[in-house]
């Protein structure tokens, strides 16, 4: 027997059940995406790789040690997208899209990051996300967090029997000028402890200080809690910017908590950052992040453009939604399971299930024989709301037979001229 070739570490496939979720997902955010009005943008998969290295960082986790990257046959050092931003950016330069006009676009697709594989963290995961260009006031930073917000809502996700599910946290990382300011002072206090600093931080203090506020390291973590704090440093526009955006979130009851150790793994942003976090996910915890970038587009050769966004992962949402849906019965649309009793009634039974189908009911519809009993038991398996009956007698009397499967009640017979309302009928009781 030859030996079975395996699906690579992190790379997964979707079932049915699972997929069902995803494409509710996706559903709601393309919804919410047309409703504010954003375009969609399809983007390549393969870049070259410097476009990341010159956007997310040369010093961050991802462009370090994260990223698919390879050489190609004619020798272009070429990788994955581990992020959607930087192509979507690069696009936008490409095709004349970002001077001097506000464009509101989104994306979705695979992303791949040479992760640790654990539950919520993968090697090739899906991103829904957004950009809005040519806007550099708070107010379009409230609209990308209510565009969010309602698609959490629609999900079920935001008010879940009293308890929300995920949490907005907020921070501001200010000009990249008020930040260097502070970066000069945090490793200036950081310095005096390098000898009591886990090892990445230690060498995150000469490339990238600030992600030495995000170390999960205890000691750590307690040497970073009387580290100089950035609000001294801020400057008072981005204060100010971040004032109003507090107001407006509150202006439309947009709960949200403050995080002054927020600061995100990616190195374009400047003033907002925000992370919806859920407690239910274990480690792998943010859902959707984001933030401001208003240095990009011209570090990648495109003028000066303000620029915000966030990407949520979808294979996060999707797996809050299962555990939302665990502690929550929502009724999904009813499968009907057609049982056919005999040869005679097949080509009846088929042409039934394509008039009950084109009233939007779900038929699955017995294929491969099968005594009643058997068909029944695949029913069940199928977790059908109700089965259809049909055979020879039942077509003689012009009737069908209807069972209903998930509440033990009555079966009934249900006359076949009218049928899906008659189905409908029953199905809604
Ligand atoms: P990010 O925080 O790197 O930001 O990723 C956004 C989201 O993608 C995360 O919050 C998480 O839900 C999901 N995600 C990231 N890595 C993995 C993984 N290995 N497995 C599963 N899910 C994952 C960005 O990518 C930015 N481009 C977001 C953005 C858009 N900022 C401005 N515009």
């Amino acid at each position: 027997m030859s030996e079975r070739i395996r699906a690579l570490r992190g790379f997964n496939d979707l079932l049915p059940g699972q997929s069902t979720r995803w494409r509710e997902v996706l559903d709601t955010l393309r919804r919410a995406m047309s409703l504010y009005g954003y375009g969609e943008i399809k983007l390549p998969v393969l870049e070259s790789t410097d476009l990341f290295a010159r956007s997310v960082g040369e010093a961050t986790d991802i462009v370090e040690k994260e990223m698919f990257s390879f050489l190609d046959r004619e020798k272009t050092m070429m990788s994955l997208r581990p992020e959607g931003t930087a192509g979507c950016v690069r696009a936008g330069i490409d095709h004349g899209l970002l001077h001097n006009q506000q464009q509101r676009l989104w994306y979705e697709g695979p992303m791949f990051r040479h992760e640790r594989p654990q539950k919520g963290r993968y090697r090739q995961f899906y991103q829904l996300g957004l950009e809005a260009f040519g806007m550099d006031g708070p107010d379009i930073d409230v609209e990308i967090i209510a565009l969010f917000t309602r698609a959490l809502r629609d999900l079920g996700l935001l008010d879940h029997g009293g308890a929300p599910l995920v949490q907005l946290e907020l921070n501001t990382l200010g000009t990249s000028e008020s930040r260097d300011q502070y970066r000069a002072a945090l490793v200036e206090y950081l310095e005096r402890y390098q000898n009591d600093l886990d090892e990445d931080s230690v060498r995150r203090l000469q490339s990238n200080p600030l992600r030495v506020l995000d170390s999960k390291d205890p000691t750590t973590r307690q040497i970073v809690s009387g580290a100089p704090l950035f609000d001294d440093f801020l400057d008072p526009r981005s204060a100010a910017h971040f004032a109003s955006l507090q107001a407006g979130l509150r202006a439309l009851n947009i709960a949200f908590v403050l995080n002054p150790r927020l600061v995100r793994g990616l190195d374009y942003y400047t003033r907002t950052v925000f992370e919806w976090t859920t407690p239910h996910l274990g480690a792998q915890s943010t859902i959707c992040a984001g933030g401001r970038y208003d240095g990009l587009v011209a570090l990648l050769g495109g003028g000066q453009v303000p620029a915000v966004g966030f990407a949520a992962g979808i294979d996060r949402v999707a797996l809050l939604l299962e555990h939302a849906r665990e502690t929550t019965s929502r009724a999904t649309d009813p499968t009907i399971y057609l049982c056919v009793l005999d040869a005679m009634a097949e080509n009846a039974a088929a042409a039934l299930a394509e008039t009950l189908r084109d009233q939007g009911l779900r038929v699955l519809k017995n294929a491969g024989g099968g005594k009643l009993k058997a068909q029944l038991k695949r029913a069940d398996r199928a977790q059908s709301h109700c089965a259809v009956i049909l055979g020879e007698a039942e077509l003689a009397d012009g009737v069908a037979l209807l069972k209903p499967l998930q509440n033990g009640a009555e079966q009934q017979r249900l006359p076949l001229e009218n049928m899906p309302a008659a189905l409908q009928a029953a199905l809604a009781n």
